[in-house]
């Protein structure tokens, strides 16, 4: 069977990553989280004292890239030069800094690569906000989804405080705000929607309604 690349772009806790792991649990195809990606790579700048409230080391950051393995080697986890650290990026310090990391257009450059070759293993599922548009403009089939901010805050809150982290809604409100600014507006890969995506609504209805129209398309490519 030829190889088929599904990519899912937006804007943060729009639902793409609980959508990409149930496309890819379904079909079988493994799923990749690049957000997770930037978020490691932000994770390790700040371990490594290069990134901070007042500083950003990005010329260091950047001579370090050949020594940065992120994979997801672990049971789909990701690990940073081998460990796991799944947990520490989804951290409010993570979020609060990853934007500023993934607009430097040479950190971008390694990500992409590093995409395109974990794509080239087989069938993927990759979520992201630049993946239908720059990543894998070819991609077999391109969706963007779509929720209110007001949801979006809200589902990224209860998932916060399900994992411990004490965080209040108005925290979460700003990070995703300026995130969105950041992310819709620098000039490498800014979030769009992608040229040929379906465009689904994840605001009410859960996962199961976007899950469904979701498979009904993929269905009609693999028949
Ligand atoms: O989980 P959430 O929706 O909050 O965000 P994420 O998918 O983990 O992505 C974290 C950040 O990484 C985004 O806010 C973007 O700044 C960056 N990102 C990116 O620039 N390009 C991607 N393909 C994926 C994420």
């Amino acid at each position: 069977m030829e190889s088929i690349i599904i990519t899912i772009d937006g804007a943060s806790s729009t639902g793409k990553s609980s959508l990409a792991k149930a496309i890819a649990k379904h079909y079988g195809f493994t799923h990749i989280d690049s957000g997770a990606m930037y978020r490691a790579l932000t994770f390790y700048a700040q371990d490594k004292k290069l990134l901070n409230n007042r500083l950003f080391d990005v010329k260091t950051l950047i001579s370090r890239l050949p020594t940065i393995d992120i994979d997801f080697s672990k049971n789909d986890e990701i690990t940073l030069n081998g460990k796991t650290i799944e947990d520490e990026i989804r951290s409010m310090e993570v979020s609060n800094k990853v934007s500023i990391v993934a607009k430097e257009p040479r950190l971008r450059q390694f990500m992409v690569a590093k995409q395109r070759h974990l794509g080239a293993k087989g069938s993927v599922v990759m979520d992201g906000r630049d993946i239908g548009s720059v990543v894998f403009p070819n991609a077999t089939i391109k969706f963007f989804l779509e929720a209110s901010t007001e949801v979006r805050i809200n589902r990224r809150h209860a998932e916060l405080v399900e994992k411990g982290e004490n965080v209040s809604v108005e925290e979460v409100h700003t990070n995703i705000e300026k995130r969105d600014h950041i992310d819709s507006n620098r000039d490498d890969s800014p979030l769009i929607v992608p040229e040929n995506a379906i465009v689904l609504s994840n605001d009410k209805d859960g996962l199961m309604h976007i899950f469904t129209l979701a498979t009904t398309e993929i269905d009609k490519h693999l028949t």
